[in-house]
């Protein structure tokens, strides 16, 4: 599943990472690059132990922690420590798929979830389109700064060249409870449909109910934690 979600970050969040990335020293993002992907990937980096890293990347996790629809779609186990990228013209990151297993301190975990915060306004670049392939074909996003792109971290994808302006983006990991895109995209819209169904006829309603008791039974059944 490929979704969009909207306003993780207010429009202050937003200016308050630009500011904070304007004075850092950025680095060759080859530096958290595979083997193959270092050979595709031009871009620039915030060093992953600046501590406006850990800040920034802290400020991002608390808004996803209240997302709800990260949390219903992600069922994250645990978030990867955001990172922060930037393309100027010029600059593009050719096709690849994310590294599986990911460090984060001693921290091993598997990327299930690939996300990319967007810290730019689009209007700002041309170019720099994140393209995600899946079983439909290629899907190009480009996003209201603020907004995030929440995709299977086993799609191929890259990031089209830039032909005006810069790119400044947010980009981490998740693993999820649910290892299976397709497990987790149905309870996804089970759950859904459970809040709606819920809006018109009330929590209480006898088949709300038996609907949520298959929501938490297939969670049981599918969750590793
Ligand atoms: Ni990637």
């Amino acid at each position: 599943m490929l979704l969009h979600i909207e306003r993780v970050l207010t429009a202050e969040q937003v200016s308050r990472c630009r500011q904070a990335l304007q004075q850092e020293a950025w680095v060759d993002g080859r530096v958290t690059a595979g083997e193959q992907s270092a050979r595709a990937k031009n871009n620039l980096q915030v060093p992953q132990d600046a501590p406006v890293s850990r800040e920034l990347g802290d400020m991002i996790l608390g808004a996803l922690g209240r997302n709800p629809a990260f949390v219903s779609a992600g069922l994250p186990l645990r978030v990867f420590p955001p990172l922060f990228n930037r393309y100027d013209t010029g600059m593009e990151f050719g096709a690849h798929v994310d590294n599986a297993i990911r460090f984060a301190g001693p921290v091993r975990f598997r990327t299930d979830l690939s996300c990319t915060l967007f810290l730019s306004d689009p209007a700002d670049y041309d170019g720099g389109e994140l393209i995600v392939e899946d079983a439909y074909g290629e899907h190009a996003v480009k996003l209201p700064a603020g907004d995030m792109i929440l995709y299977p971290a086993t799609s191929l994808h890259r990031v089209a060249p830039i032909t005006r302006g810069s790119r400044w983006a947010s980009f981490f990991w998740a693993q999820s409870m649910v290892k299976s895109d397709e497990q987790r995209t149905l309870l996804y819209n089970l759950d859904n449909t459970i809040q709606a169904l819920s809006l018109k006829v009330g929590q209480g309603d006898p088949e709300v109910v038996a609907l949520t008791a298959t929501y938490n039974n297939l969670l049981r059944m599918w969750a590793e934690v």
